[in-house]
């Protein structure tokens, strides 16, 4: 095993046509993956939770000893927002705790020879140095609002590496950005920063409202990339990454909250004015992702953001209405 990745075109560490358990395959993250290994080639196996509870560690081995996949992808989670989690952080690290024990583990005694584990940036320091860097990881204190969650996340990378340094088995972890695309949550009360922007612009273009009331200074910049992409990084790195270090998944590259609402302005079609309350909190100045550990790999976005926003609205407005 090597801390470095490389490619392996000789001995691929996830064979053609494989057998691949998608877990949390009706989310954002878990969803394009499932589309992108389908498009690969591969077999896809899914169970939804209401099938298997993953927080059930018995009936997770059990399924994984008879499907006996080639690699499982692990994208369930219990996943929320700054409310959800300062509210319920009791289930945020229980239920992720839970998850992981139960599919990790679960994999290794089903000997299920790869795996790839989803974290999210938010496991690094609250004040970690930029573009955040693999390596800052436990390097200081955590954001506090989403400790519980960020704290599951940690015991997973801990635990995939243990069983990595333990068995030496070819499991790995990655780190993605702040992720969009369709399949998104474009409930207000819980969802992220750029379905919020979508739907608040669509909503007031509808209604004819003069303007959109944003909270803070719109200067904190942000990170976004595009699930088909984050979903090309996971296969890129089944294939061809065997490191104990965590892979951070991000475009590279970051813009101001005000750059971004003034796309989804222009692609909503909203002719209305951007007003910022800046009594309202800002957030961290920035966060962006040094991604020259998957650049190394060979790893380029292919989703431009205004292409991708264009497409998020478009899958919001076709889906059918509950
Ligand atoms: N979205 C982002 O911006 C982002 C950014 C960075 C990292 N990530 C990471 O990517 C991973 C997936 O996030 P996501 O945004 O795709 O979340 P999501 O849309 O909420 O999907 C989570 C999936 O996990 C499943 N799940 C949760 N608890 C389960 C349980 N007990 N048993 C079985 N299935 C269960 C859910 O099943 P149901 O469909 O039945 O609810 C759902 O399919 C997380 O680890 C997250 O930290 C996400």
């Amino acid at each position: 095993m090597t801390a470095d990745a490389s490619p392996q075109p000789t001995s691929p560490l996830l064979p053609r046509a494989a057998r691949v358990f998608v877990a949390g395959h009706r989310g954002l993250v878990g969803s394009a993956v499932a589309r992108r290994l389908a498009a690969d080639g591969h077999e896809v196996v899914t169970r939804g939770r209401e099938q298997l509870d993953l927080r059930d560690a018995a009936r997770t081995e059990a399924f994984l000893c008879d499907v006996r996949p080639d690699a499982v992808v692990l994208a369930a989670a219990r996943v929320g927002g700054i409310m959800a989690n300062s509210t319920s952080p009791v289930q945020f690290l229980e239920d992720n705790l839970r998850i992981q024990l139960g599919v990790i583990a679960g994999a290794y005694a089903a000997g299920v020879p790869r795996l790839l584990f989803l974290g999210s940036s938010c496991i690094y320091p609250k004040l970690a140095e930029q573009p955040i860097r693999e390596e800052a990881l436990l390097t200081g204190p955590l954001e506090p609002t989403n400790e519980a969650y960020a704290i599951a996340k940690i015991a997973g990378i801990t635990q995939v590496q243990s069983y990595r340094r333990q068995y030496g088995a070819a499991y790995i972890s990655a780190m993605p950005t702040n992720l969009y695309g369709p399949g998104d949550n474009f409930d207000l009360a819980t969802s992220h920063v750029l379905p919020a922007l979508i739907r608040r612009f669509h909503e007031a273009r509808e209604s004819g409202a003069p303007r959109v009331v944003l909270w803070g200074t719109g200067t904190p910049r942000r990170e976004f990339l595009h699930v088909d992409d984050v979903a090309a990084a996971c296969a890129l790195l089944l294939e061809r990454y065997d490191g104990d270090a965590p892979v951070n998944i991000g475009c590279g590259e970051d813009l101001p909250i005000s750059e971004l609402a003034s796309l989804v302005r222009e692609v909503t079609d909203y002719r209305g004015e951007i007003a910022w309350d800046t009594g309202k909190p800002d957030g961290t100045p920035r966060k962006l992702l040094d991604v020259s550990r998957l650049t190394g790999l060979g790893f380029k976005p292919a989703v431009p953001l205004r292409d991708g926003i264009a497409a998020t609205y478009a899958w919001w407005r076709s889906r059918p209405t509950p």
